[in-house]
């Protein structure tokens, strides 16, 4: 049977606005993670949506060379993805508008599931939904620039602030009631951080509350089959895929794999990835302009995500660590034993950030009250200026 018939196929092809996306899965922004280089050898393993990393409104608005940087893609891709986080409406709407005017984009996701202290103290990220009003303020000015050029936007979202401070029904309601084209939910409050497991039950619960626009779920998707899971259990309309494709760009592959109901799955030897590493490296250098530093400082986080499992040394994983020239990451990939095979589900599971329960840090007295005012508004532009994701 072919394998692309639609009586294989997990779920229909993703409707985001006027984009189809025909394999249900989308990348999630990884600030520091998912710039052009990484999009390019994910996308090159399988279909999807593929977020860029994260940019503040203010720094997009402002025109920072790292900012434009960013938000730029390969002439090859399609469709163009961003994601713009922010905290204050006209500043939101006015980076939406240059967005939209200047074609930069496709496809624009909103950041509310930032849970970084330095965001969440003054306001931002995972914590902004709990001001409704400000939180639909936002929306409504995106959506309201975007919509002129029939760019569709999406919001993307943690459960709440904490279990007593649960922001994401109502928030979903009012992103879908302001136009937004999909919400996707990162099932773990701000307090979660990135600890324990995602509680898939509040996608389902979500899945139920909204019904005219598609319900993408978040958190926890290591291999293929932890997708099919989710969909079956809270009946979510794609997936959203971060830390699990972080040095296993292959794992692409096997989500379309198995949204067409196939069974094969990619089990790299360790030529393969150290192949992987080297063009990730190459792309990398390209990205930064040439900057062959840069590339491979970037590149460096990466190494650990593409060798758990693999027999690699302690003494080379520090060294490939550490590397800084594309010519000394040749030969140190050269001394690897190229020849071993996929080590199992060693090379699988959890990686990248987790982290333990926190009680987040909130603006004084922001939780006493639903409603902004004046000077909270004031403090939370100050939220945008400095933002690492998350
Ligand atoms: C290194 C890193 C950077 C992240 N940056 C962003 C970001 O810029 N925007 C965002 O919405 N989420 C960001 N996230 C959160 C992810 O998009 C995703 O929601 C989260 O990792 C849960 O999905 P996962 O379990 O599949 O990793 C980041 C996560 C990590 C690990």
């Amino acid at each position: 049977m072919d394998p692309m018939s639609s009586t294989t196929r997990l779920l229909p092809p993703l409707r985001i606005g006027p984009l189809e996306v025909d394999t249900p899965v989308v990348l999630a922004p990884m600030a520091g993670v998912t710039n052009a280089a990484f999009r390019r050898l994910c996308r090159e393993h399988g279909g999807g949506l593929y977020v860029a990393e994260m940019v503040t409104s203010r720094a997009l608005v402002e025109r920072t060379p790292e900012s434009l940087r960013i938000i730029a893609h390969d002439p090859d891709e399609t469709p163009r993805s961003v994601q713009v986080y922010g905290v204050d409406p006209a500043t939101i709407g006015a980076a939406v508008r240059m967005i939209a005017e200047e074609d930069r984009a496709d496809h624009i996701d909103m950041n509310f599931g930032c849970p970084v202290p330095k965001v969440t103290r003054k306001g931002g990220g995972a914590v902004l939904p709990w001001k409704r009003d400000l939180f639909k303020d936002i929306v409504r000015a995106a959506v309201r620039e975007a919509s002129k050029f029939d760019i569709p936007v999406t919001v993307k979202m943690r459960k709440g602030v904490d279990e007593d401070h649960l922001t994401y029904l109502d928030a979903a309601r009012t992103a879908e009631k302001e136009g937004v084209a999909a919400v996707a939910l990162h099932a773990r409050t701000a307090a979660d951080y990135y600890s324990g497991t995602a509680d898939w039950e509040a996608i389902a619960r979500l899945k139920d509350a909204i019904t005219t626009i598609p319900v993408l779920g978040n958190g926890d998707i290591w291999q293929a089959e932890d997708a099919l899971r989710m969909v079956e259990q809270t009946g979510c309309d794609g997936v959203v895929v971060g830390r699990g494709c972080m040095g296993r760009p292959w794992l692409f592959a096997d989500l379309q794999a198995a949204f067409e109901g196939r069974e094969e799955r990619v089990r790299p030897g360790l030529r393969i990835v150290a192949d992987a590493i080297y063009r990730h490296g190459e792309l990398m250098i390209r990205h930064f302009d040439d900057d062959e530093d840069k590339g491979m400082r970037e590149l460096r986080k990466h190494m650990s995500w593409y060798l758990k499992g693999y027999p690699v040394g302690g003494e080379t994983r520090r060294s490939l660590g550490l590397i800084s020239t594309l010519a000394e990451l040749r030969e140190i990939l050269d001394t690897l034993d190229l020849a071993a095979d996929y080590p199992g589900t060693e090379a699988e599971g959890p990686r990248g950030r987790q982290g333990s329960p926190r009680v987040p840090s909130c603006p004084d007295g922001w939780l006493d009250t639903q409603d902004i005012t004046p000077d909270l508004e004031a403090r939370l532009r100050e939220a945008e200026l400095s933002v690492s994701g998350g």
